[in-house]
Formats: structure tokens, C-alpha cells, sequence
């Protein structure tokens, strides 16, 4: 077993350091904000996932929460997991990875730095050039990328599709994956701007299947096909597979957003404009906000209106409101001079922006609204269009943004419904919404 230091005690650093403990490993997380910490010191999670609380619990006497770096250089391993946020620039803002390669204590025999955190391709071989200079050329490097998921972080480290080392020396990538030795996946071992450049194209690819599928949905909308049915037919096709394909408002999320932005500026900056990944960027803004439109075909003017977003953090199953639509979305109803009222079983709405209503139940929020939202796909919205929502509502009207809910039951229950890429007429040419304004 090993001894891996983490820098780094978000969520990326938190979820590595309690699977690798959970591995068997020695762990010591560092952070460099005291309040995080003695948080975790004292058993405390500063986020919502699945499973991590446990992991750490259970693996306590594995695992080390501290500020000082000095207790990082007795590690074998030394996991950078420190946010990459974006610039003004779009380019990835690699301070704190610095400020590690800076902080880094004296380290003898030969330890290993893994970048964990998603960084532009070329990194690596500039953080080598970086250790040389600060007299640690002995000390090791790899490029580990994560492909965790928020909400099945936990699960998509226990098991991966695949786990990707790019390493220099042909023994610190086999080191690297010895430490997974205990989880059953393919190992891709690379050089090490291969590795960068894994993340950056899966990412790109996922969203591209998003910013396909929504636009095949918009051209449903305009021709009365069912987009549903159209993913499941292509998802059937093996060369296709049937992931990522479901219609809605958009991506968003820590890492999407960050990382296609990212990418396009790494490309542009080597001077290649990357123009499949910019119309699926720009795809994904006018997707959040066709869901105005959609309110409009209904109620008119959106002036005074009462709107009801339900679900805030960028998907479900997680407390997240990074790059969340819902923020886009509040704004424009906003600007449209909409009253909005938020709800989210755990995101904190109060990031959006001043003048939305933050209430506690999905009943206070469509009370007498004009229309209900559904911005993320929470389990606890599968049973709105129920006959007590549609009383309580003024007009009942629901838009479903990521096509959640039955449209025919929804329907038959008496509400206005529209979901993304779902027909709003009838194969006779008659409108199926319950009526306008
Ligand atoms: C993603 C990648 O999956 C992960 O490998 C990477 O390391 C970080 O980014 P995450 O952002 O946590 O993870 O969420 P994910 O489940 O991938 O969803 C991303 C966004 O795409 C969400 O906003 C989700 O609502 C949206 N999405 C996903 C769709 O709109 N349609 C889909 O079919 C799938």
C-alpha cells in the first residue's frame, strides 16, 4: 500500500483521497484554508455526494486532514487536485498548480507529482520544467486525469471505464497504476500530453453529443418529430451508443463549461480555430434560453409573471449551481420582468441572481404561478403534473426542460406541457396544448 498526498480538499481532491483510502492507502489531504480543515477534521463534508461521507468515515484511521505541507513530504505520491477556473481569456487559470510546485517541501527518494486537476495540453511539460528548476529533478511526474462524475463520483472511481496514466519515465506511469491495481479496468498508459489532451477530447465529445442531440430536438420541434424516440433509435446503433444523448436546456457543471472553453483557447492559441467545438459552445447558450420563448408562445408578455424554477443546481443529485442554466434562465426571466420563485431539495439558490424568491417546497413554488420549470431532472418532480399542482397554479402550464415527465399523462392532467424536441401538435396538425393566452 502507498502513501499518497493530495493537494487540494475539494471535491476532486476530497472524492480521490477517500476512494484511494478506501483502496487501502495512506492518505493525507492538504488544504490551505483552515475552516475546510477542521471541517473535516470534525467528520464534516462541505458538499453533497453520495458515498463520500461514509468512505471517509469509515476509512478515518487512513486518512490525514492538515495545512501544513511538511506532512506531505513523507508521501510516494503527490496528487495535484486544485481547481484549473477559467480565465477572462477562456485559457485555464493554473495559479494554484503553481503555487503547489512553489509550496513543495524538500522531498527525497523519488517521489511522484500526478496531476489529477484537467489542465491544457503542454502542462506537464511544463511543470517538469518547473521542478527541474526548483532543484526537485529527481522527483517524478505523471498526468492522471479524473473522469469523475458528480452524484457517482464514488462509483466512477471504483469502477472506471478506463484509467489514464501518461507518464515521462516508463516506471512512474507503471507506479501510478499500481495504485490501481485493486480496480478491475483498462489502463491507458500515454505519454503525457496525450493524457491532457484524453480529457479534454471525452469532454468535448460528450458535449457534442449534448449540443447534437438538442439540436436534432429543435428540429422535432419544428417538424413533429419526438425526440425521445429518435435518441433511442440512434442510441440502439453500436457505433453510437446510447450515453448522452437526452435532449434538454443544456450542459453546465464545474467542468463542461470550464473545459470547452479551455480547449477552443488551447487550439486557438496554437492557431487552429476549432469550429466544431465553438458552434457546440454556442449551441448550449441559445439552448438555455429557448425555454423563454417556449414561456412566451403561452403567457405573452412574461412582465409580471409568475414563474416557478424548479431544481437550481446543475444536475441532479448533487448541491453544485456552477454554470447551472438555472442562473441563465433566472436572469432572463428577470430581464423580461418575471417574478421567479426557486426551488432545489439541496443547491443553494442564493447565487442567483437578486430578486428570485428562494422557497422550500416544490408546492410554494407553483403556487399561483403562471408556469413551472423544470430546469433539473431532481426524482422529486416526476409526480408534478398532478391535478393539486395544477390547482394551486394560476395558469398550468408546465415547460419541462429536460423531458421528465409523460407529456400525455401530463395532458390528460390538464396542464399546458412542453419538453425539449416533443411535439406540440397532433399528427392531424392540432395543437396538443391544453391552450394559450
Ligand atoms: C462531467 C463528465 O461526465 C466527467 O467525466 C468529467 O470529469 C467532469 O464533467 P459532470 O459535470 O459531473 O461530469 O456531469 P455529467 O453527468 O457528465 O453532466 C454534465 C452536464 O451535461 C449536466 O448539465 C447534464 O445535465 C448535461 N447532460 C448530460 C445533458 O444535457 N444530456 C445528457 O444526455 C447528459
Amino acid at each position: 500500500m502507498a502513501q499518497v498526498g493530495i493537494f487540494g480538499a475539494g471535491w476532486v481532491g476530497l472524492v480521490t483521497g477517500a476512494c484511494f483510502a478506501e483502496l487501502g492507502h495512506e492518505v493525507v489531504i492538504r488544504d490551505v484554508v483552515p475552516a475546510k480543515i477542521d471541517a473535516l477534521k470534525s467528520g464534516a463534508v462541505p458538499f453533497h455526494e453520495a458515498d463520500v461521507p461514509e468512505l471517509l468515515e469509515r476509512n478515518r484511521e487512513r486518512l490525514t486532514f492538515t495545512l501544513d505541507v511538511n506532512e506531505i513530504a513523507k508521501c510516494e505520491f503527490l496528487f495535484i487536485c486544485v481547481d484549473t477556473p477559467p480565465t477572462h481569456s477562456g485559457d485555464a487559470d493554473l495559479s494554484r498548480v503553481w503555487t503547489v510546485i512553489d509550496e513543495l517541501p524538500e522531498l527525497s527518494g523519488h517521489p511522484i507529482v500526478v496531476m489529477k486537476s484537467t489542465v491544457p495540453v503542454g502542462t506537464g511539460d511544463k511543470v517538469r520544467h518547473g521542478l527541474d528548476v526548483r532543484g526537485l529533478g529527481h522527483v517524478g511526474y505523471a498526468s492522471n486525469p479524473e473522469f469523475l462524475a458528480e452524484g457517482n463520483a464514488v462509483r466512477d472511481f471504483m469502477e472506471p471505464d478506463r484509467v489514464v496514466v501518461g507518464a515521462f519515465e516508463e516506471a512512474d506511469g507503471a507506479a501510478v497504476a499500481a495504485l490501481y491495481a485493486k480496480i478491475d479496468a483498462p489502463i491507458v498508459r500515454a505519454d503525457v500530453n496525450s493524457a491532457e489532451m484524453i480529457k479534454l477530447a471525452a469532454n468535448a465529445f460528450l458535449m457534442t453529443r449534448i449540443s447534437f442531440i438538442n439540436e436534432i430536438a429543435n428540429v422535432c420541434e419544428a417538424t413533429g418529430a419526438d425526440v425521445v424516440s429518435v435518441a433511442e433509435g440512434v442510441g440502439l446503433d453500436r457505433r453510437l451508443g446510447p450515453h448522452f444523448l437526452r435532449a434538454g436546456i443544456g450542459y453546465g457543471g464545474s467542468c463542461f463549461p470550464k473545459d470547452s472553453l479551455a480547449l477552443k483557447q488551447l487550439a486557438s492559441n496554437s492557431g487552429y480555430h476549432f469550429q466544431l467545438l465553438s458552434a457546440v459552445i454556442e449551441v448550449n447558450e441559445l439552448q438555455k434560453r429557448r425555454v423563454i420563448g417556449k414561456l412566451q408562445r403561452h403567457l405573452g408578455s412574461l412582465r409580471g409573471k409568475k414563474i416557478a424554477l424548479l431544481g437550481l443546481a446543475f444536475k441532479p443529485d448533487t448541491d453544485d449551481m456552477r454554470e447551472a442554466p438555472s442562473i441563465v434562465l433566472a436572469s432572463r426571466l428577470l430581464a423580461e420582468g418575471a417574478e421567479v420563485r426557486g426551488w432545489d431539495p439541496v443547491a443553494d439558490g442564493s447565487v442567483l441572481p437578486r430578486g428570485v424568491e428562494i422557497v422550500d417546497s416544490i408546492e410554494a413554488a407553483v403556487a399561483d404561478a403562471d408556469a413551472a420549470v423544470i430546469v433539473t431532472e431532481w426524482a422529486q418532480l416526476k409526480t408534478l403534473a398532478r391535478p393539486e399542482i395544477r390547482d394551486a397554479m394560476v395558469f398550468p402550464l408546465i415547460v419541462d426542460g429536460r423531458n421528465l415527465l409523460d407529456p400525455d399523462e401530463a395532458r390528460a392532467n390538464g396542464f399546458a406541457y412542453e419538453g425539449i424536441g416533443r411535439p406540440t401538435v397532433t399528427t392531424d396538425g392540432e395543437p396538443v396544448l391544453a391552450g394559450t393566452r
